[in-house]
């Protein structure tokens, strides 16, 4: 007689008589629960992803012959097991065989010293081959997310050519299902697409390497049975933390079940995996909520704080960055008056972008001195040293652009090392911003590139923040370091070099905030971002454009990450007009930053700046570390879009309201707001109110209830009159409790 073994909770083991043997695999948070279940003849199927059961043991059939490999999925597929759909493992044995047959070896929870995070390992082995698939599930208990990787050991003789490895494998029961998916280009990045998906696959990957998150965000949100809504209905948020080619897939299949697939790109991505070697996947980070993508977000944003991004307790502080204010254009006197400018103004650090290197090739524009990081004297005839100890004297901390990743070839590092640039052989080089990139496959270049930013960072003991740009992506492929058989290692091995760098650089550096820039929105991932701060969340900084990339960027990034500057009117980009207000009221709901040149601001303009920042730094805490409510889309064709933050105790929110046309005679509708505690009294503030047209020294307010207190119940089933309607038109209210 075999034995049923029950496990609960990872960590009770039930053992009961009967004829079969069948495992139950809980893999649980507080609120969401994910269950395989081992089948008599060991297959592993995933049998239910949703709100946590109470009682997960139903879940296993009475008579188990009635589990149904038709409608059943596996937990992790691989070619070869009568799978026809796609499969999360392909690969090919060292005799030549192209099946794989994965079963249950083993489960167990795996020691942990944190309470809130409890590790399922599930190993699986092709019985025919000594070959194993581990699949480890971390389950985040409060935070309510679950992250998958698998991890292959190759144990034969010889190798075993992997052509994919995906890092999570869901399937959703039948139903309709609709994807949301984050689409863009430079200057409009994370525009947010929904599409009821259809039998067949649709797939959203990047083939572009290196900063691969600027076209497609390697994430998505599916909604079962009606579009995504922010307060109800089921939704999974899911995102590749992989900075490099990734791929996702949504297979709606003849039973209309969904199925995802999330990891690396295989695309010319063959790995050969030698014997003894292992090989593993990037995390698939997933969220789920019954109550819509409101929550789903709250979670990972509360999940990133804690784990996705360095320092994610800590205030980010307002910068003003050079890069609009002055481009390649300066000299010492230049950035020196900015820094004064900076101090007055409030702003609490000082970025200087681009253009302060290059000796023999200065870098005065973007054609010459990219990878000689040697500071240009001409320009800066006091060093580095001078400026970050203006900064210093004046109260600031001081950051510093830079982009080793990459090359001009008018430089002497290419002169230098022509062999340590990406390029094709018998293939002219294609220019991306007049521009190369650095082979980080090569272990001497992810050498260089270490070496580059430890030693700026070792030679100015004062440097707080770097700005780490990559402006390009691959698109001559080929490295000299690899050999011929080992090219379609380059994607992998790029990001795998850079990350060793990333790591030794935050260990090393533990106090200096990262800034994952990449041309703003081109490494918004969670693979980069765990040795990041924040990133740049565009080089668009039109108050107008960034109401919607910022909308994207935060259904899956909490506020404190998105970059997001006060830069001038015309935009420098869209040319669009709009008041100063408008600009800070749209930068100040995620971390606040100016990007402008304080000399060539009015008076006026100078005094709103002073106030936003100082206003920024009053809700600071409740913008960067309080839960996310969207309230309005600037999707849903009103041209309105409104949201809110709360703090964790509920004692304070701030919300924000924008109008982005002339909405005639309609009212802008009332706002209803969300995340009170409905017991709790608050007074309504609005903060730096707009003035009467045409003047200074009157307010033109928009609401009629300043200073009066309402119950959190009113203000969520109410709401608030907010008198805005022209384009470009805007409110920041503050809700305290009394
Ligand atoms: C692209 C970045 O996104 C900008 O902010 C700026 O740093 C430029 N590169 C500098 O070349």
């Amino acid at each position: 007689m075999r034995k049923l073994i029950l496990t609960l909770c990872g960590s009770v083991v039930l053992t009961l008589a009967t004829t079969v043997r069948q495992v139950l695999i809980p893999i649980e948070c507080e609120q969401t629960g994910y269950y395989l279940v081992v089948d008599n003849d060991g297959t592993v199927f995933q049998k239910y992803f949703g709100s946590r059961l109470s009682t997960p043991a139903s879940l296993l059939p009475n008579d188990p012959q009635k589990t149904n490999k038709n409608t059943d999925a596996e937990a992790y597929s691989a070619f070869g097991n009568g799978n026809t759909n796609e499969t999360a493992l392909r690969l090919i044995h060292s005799d030549g065989n192209m099946t794989t047959l994965l079963l249950y070896d083993s489960h167990r929870v795996l020691p942990s010293q944190d309470a809130n995070i409890v590790v399922t390992e599930v190993v699986l082995k092709d019985p025919a081959y000594p070959l194993q698939v581990t699949l480890f599930y971390t389950a985040y208990q409060k935070e309510n997310i679950l992250t998958c990787r698998s991890v292959i050991r190759n144990d034969e003789t010889g190798s075993v050519r992997l052509d994919g490895l995906a890092s999570g494998y869901l399937v959703l029961p039948p139903g309709e299902f609709f994807l949301t998916h984050f689409y863009g280009a430079w200057s409009a990045e994370m525009q947010m697409k929904e599409d009821k998906l259809s039998q067949g696959i649709k797939v959203i990957d990047s083939k572009k390497g290196v900063r691969t998150t600027q076209s497609e965000n390697p994430s998505f949100i599916i909604s079962v049975s009606h579009p995504a809504e922010e307060n109800c209905g089921e939704a999974i948020i899911g995102t590749v933390a992989w900075s490099g080619n990734y791929k996702l897939s949504f297979e709606v299949d003849n039973l209309n079940r969904l199925h995802i697939l999330g990891g690396r790109n295989d695309f010319l991505s063959d790995y050969p995996l030698d014997p003894g070697a292992t090989f593993s996947s990037p995390e698939l980070i997933l969220a789920y909520s019954d109550c819509g993508t409101g929550e789903a977000s709250r979670n990972l944003h509360r999940w990133a704080r804690k784990y996705g991004i360095q320092d994610g307790t800590m205030p980010r502080p307002v910068v003003l960055n050079s890069w609009e204010g002055a481009y390649f254009s300066f000299d010492e006197q230049t950035i020196l008056k900015m820094i004064d400018d900076a101090a007055s103004m409030g702003v609490e650090l000082f970025v200087l972008d681009d253009g302060w290197f290059g000796e023999k090739y200065p870098r005065n524009n973007d054609k010459a001195g990219l990878g000689d990081w040697q500071v240009n004297r001409k320009k800066l005839p006091g060093g580095l040293k001078t400026l970050i100890d203006h900064a210093h004297a004046r109260g600031l901390g001081f950051g510093l652009w830079v982009e080793p990743e990459m090359v001009n070839p008018k430089s002497e590092l290419a002169e230098k090392h022509p062999d340590w640039i990406v390029g094709t052989p018998n293939r002219e080089p294609i220019l991306m911003r007049n521009q190369l990139l650095l082979d980080l496959s090569n272990p001497a270049v992810q050498e260089f590139v270490y070496n580059t930013v430890s030693g700026v960072l070792r030679e100015n003991p004062g440097i707080a923040y770097i700005k780490w740009d990559a402006n390009r992506h691959v698109e001559n492929f080929g490295s000299a370091y690899l050999p011929a058989d080992r090219q379609s290692h380059f994607w992998i091995d790029y990001i795998r070099g850079l990350y060793g760098v990333y790591e030794r650089l935050s260990e090393e550096f533990p106090d200096v905030i990262f800034q994952a820039c990449s041309s703003g929105g081109g490494r918004a991932d969670y693979g980069a971002l765990k040795y990041h701060h924040e990133f740049w969340g565009s080089d668009n900084t039109d108050a107008y454009s960034r109401i919607f990339i910022n909308w994207g960027f935060s259904q899956i990034f909490p506020s404190m990450a998105i970059g997001s500057h006060v830069s001038f009117s015309p935009n420098h980009q869209t040319k669009n007009v709009s008041s100063i207000k408008f600009r800070f009221d749209v930068a100040m709901s995620q971390r606040l930053g100016v990007e402008l040149q304080p000399k060539l601001l009015t008076p006026e303009e100078l005094e709103w700046t002073r106030r936003g920042i100082e206003t920024y730094k009053r809700i600071r805490d409740v913008v960067q570390l309080g839960d996310l409510y969207r309230l309005i889309s600037p999707y849903d064709d009103t041209d309105r879009a409104s949201m809110m933050y709360v703090s964790e105790d509920q004692s304070k929110a701030v919300l924000f309201a924008y109008s982005l046309r002339y909405h005639y005679r309609e009212d802008y509708p009332h706002v209803r707001l969300q995340g009170l505690d409905p017991d709790k009294q608050y007074r309504v503030t609005e903060l730096m109110p707009a003035p009467k047209p045409g003047k200074t020294d009157s307010t033109r307010p928009a609401i009629q209830c300043e200073g009066e207190t309402f119950s959190g119940d009113f203000l969520m089933k109410y709401g608030i009159k907010i008198l805005i309607r022209n384009a470009g038109e805007s409110a920041v209210l503050e809700l305290t409790e009394i």
